[in-house]
């Protein structure tokens, strides 16, 4: 790809938010998210599970119950999270190193091989499951993820926290994101975000791709 903007050129830390980004997870959120909906009888649709994108898991449950007019206590609520997380977990455990979107794999290890520190910034409890089942864990010099996180994107906590851990300014760090609470938490961290994605979806990115696959342009050919 030409033209690449300024603040990735130069970038010495790069982010990556893991769902939608480095695989598509969503799928299995979903089926999770469907199954509970089901069980309590009341119908969840794909369009549905777009509000859930890059939101926490227990904001998602309560996105899920007024979709589906439920209103119940605490501890049933965390009955529910607990039985959803299960079913998901089911899921990602057949997950095969295969399943890394397109040109992710390549493009970090580019990076790496120019000296770029790589973090993982996602809100994902069973991002190092996923890590593993992808075999990537050792693609990251540092992993925050929403088992180290208090608060949830679009707090920049997150993001500040993986360039801590890279031992870089905030402002020498970019984000991928693939949603606009990641979107906004990277820019209210003070970084500059690459959308991966639709301008449609994603308006207030720096810059957008599809892929990750779509940033490596010439470089592809050399790996
Ligand atoms: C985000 C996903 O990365 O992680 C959300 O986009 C999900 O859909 C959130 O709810 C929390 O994930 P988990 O695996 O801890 O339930
Ligand atoms: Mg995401």
């Amino acid at each position: 790809m030409n033209h690449l903007p300024d603040f990735l050129t130069t970038a010495r830390g790069a982010l990556f938010d893991l769902d939608g980004v480095i695989v598509d997870t969503a799928k299995y959120h979903y089926q999770a998210w469907k199954r509970l909906a089901n069980e309590l009888r009341f119908d969840f649709t794909e369009l549905d599970n777009e509000r859930l994108k890059g939101v926490s898991r227990m904001r998602s449950l309560d996105i899920l119950l007024e979709i589906g007019k439920f209103d119940i206590g605490e501890a049933l609520r965390e009955r529910m999270s607990i039985l959803k997380d299960n079913w998901y977990v089911e899921y990602i455990s057949r997950m095969s190193e295969d399943e890394i979107l397109s040109g992710a794999r390549e493009y970090i290890q580019y990076l790496r091989s120019q000296g770029v520190k790589t973090a993982l910034g996602s809100a994902s409890r069973n991002a190092p499951l996923i890590l593993e089942k992808l075999r990537i864990t050792d693609l990251f010099d540092a992993i925050i993820d929403g088992n180290c996180v208090t608060h949830a994107k679009p707090d920049p906590e997150v993001f500040l926290r993986g360039a801590e851990a890279l031992g870089l300014p905030p402002e020498s760090c970019v984000v991928y994101e693939d949603a606009e609470a990641g979107v906004e938490a990277a820019h209210r961290a003070g970084m500059k975000a690459v959308g991966i994605g639709t301008a449609e979806a994603l308006p207030e990115a720096d810059f957008i791709v599809a892929s990750l696959g779509e940033l490596l342009g010439d470089h592809a050919a050399v790996l």
